[in-house]
C-alpha cells in the first residue's frame, strides 16, 4: 500500500485537509498542537497495519475518487483492467444492459455508468453495509438515479431477467486455506466476504458462472476479475456447449487477471 513517504504524506494531506502540490509548496509550515495531535494519533492507527484508505476514508478509482469504510474492499488499480475489457466490449453496444455482481464499493459499476451514459446498470451486493457506500457514492458522483442497487445472493434478486449483455464482476476469491497468501492487512482489516470464498475461493464464482448463464442474452458476455493462480481452475468451468472460447485478459505484470467468455 505505497511507500513510507507517500502514506505519511497521503496523512498529512488528510489532517490538514490539502493536497500534495500545497504540502510541496509549503515545507516550512509547521503544525499546531491540534494538528500534531491529530497527525500522530492517525499514524498510531497506520502503525496497527489498517490501510490509509480507511483512515482517508477515500480510495481514487478510473480518475473518480470513491469514499470506502472497512465494510468494502479497497477498490485495487488492476480492477481497472475488468472496466476496460466491458468497455472495450460494449463499443458495439448502444444500450448495454449490465449487471455488477458484489460492487462493494461501487467502483466498477459506477466507473461504468461514469462512461457508458446509455448503459442500464443493476449493482448487487450481500452485504447491505457495502450497498449503502456504493449508494453514498453513487450520489457523490452524481451518478444516483443511473443505477439500481440490489441486496442479494449472487444474481438471485434478478433471477427473471434473461436479457442483459453483461454480467461484470470481481468476485471473492481467495481459498479460506489460502489465508496465508493475502496481505496481512487485508486479512486483519478488509471484510472477509470481500475476500474470501469456501474452501478453494470458488464458492460465489460457480453459481456466478451458473447464474450468469441465465442472465444474459445470447451473445452478452460474463467479466470477471479472477485471482493469479486460477485461469485454467475457472476456464474449466465454463462449458463449451454453453460459452464460446473464453478471452483472457492479463495484468500489467502479465498475470492472467480478467476472464471474458461470451455466452452462445
Ligand atoms: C472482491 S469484493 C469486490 C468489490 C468491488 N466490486 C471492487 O472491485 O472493489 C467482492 C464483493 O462481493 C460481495 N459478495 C460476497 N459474496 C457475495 C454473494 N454471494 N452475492 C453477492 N455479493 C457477494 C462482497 O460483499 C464484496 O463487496
Amino acid at each position: 500500500m505505497g511507500s513510507p513517504r507517500l502514506n505519511a504524506e497521503t496523512l498529512l494531506m488528510f489532517v490538514l485537509g490539502v493536497n500534495r502540490a500545497y504540502l510541496y509548496a509549503h515545507p516550512e509550515r509547521e503544525l499546531n498542537d491540534d494538528q500534531q495531535a491529530r497527525y500522530h494519533e492517525v499514524i498510531g492507527q497506520r502503525s496497527t497495519g489498517m490501510p490509509s484508505q480507511y483512515i482517508t476514508g477515500h480510495q481514487e478509482f478510473w480518475g473518480l475518487d470513491f469514499v470506502v469504510s472497512p465494510a468494502v474492499l479497497i477498490p485495487r488499480p488492476e480492477t481497472e483492467h475488468l472496466v476496460e475489457t466491458v468497455l472495450e466490449l460494449a463499443r458495439e453496444v448502444p444500450r448495454p444492459r449490465i449487471v455488477d455482481v458484489g460492487t462493494g464499493s461501487g467502483c466498477i459499476a459506477l466507473a461504468l455508468t461514469h462512461e457508458l451514459k446509455n448503459a442500464e446498470v443493476y449493482a448487487v451486493d450481500l452485504s447491505a453495509d457495502a450497498l449503502e457506500i456504493a449508494r453514498a457514492n453513487a450520489a457523490r458522483l452524481q451518478l444516483d438515479g443511473k443505477v439500481t442497487f440490489l441486496q442479494c445472493n449472487v444474481l438471485a434478486a434478478l433471477a427473471d431477467r434473461r436479457d442483459f449483455d453483461f454480467v461484470v464482476s470481481n468476485p471473492p476469491y481467495v481459498g479460506n486455506d489460502e489465508a496465508d497468501k493475502v496481505q496481512r492487512s487485508v486479512f486483519e482489516f478488509e471484510p472477509r466476504m470481500a475476500v474470501f470464498s469456501g474452501e478453494s475461493g470458488l464458492d460465489v464464482i460457480r453459481p456466478l458462472i451458473a447464474q450468469a448463464h441465465v442472465a444474459l442474452k445470447s451473445g452478452g458476455w460474463l467479466a470477471m476479475e479472477i485471482g493469479y493462480s486460477m485461469r485454467d481452475v475457472v476456464v474449466a468451468l465454463l462449458n463449451p456447449t454453453l460459452w464460446d472460447e473464453p478471452m483472457v485478459v492479463p495484468d500489467l505484470q502479465g498475470i492472467p487477471r480478467v476472464i471474458a467468455a461470451r455466452k452462445k
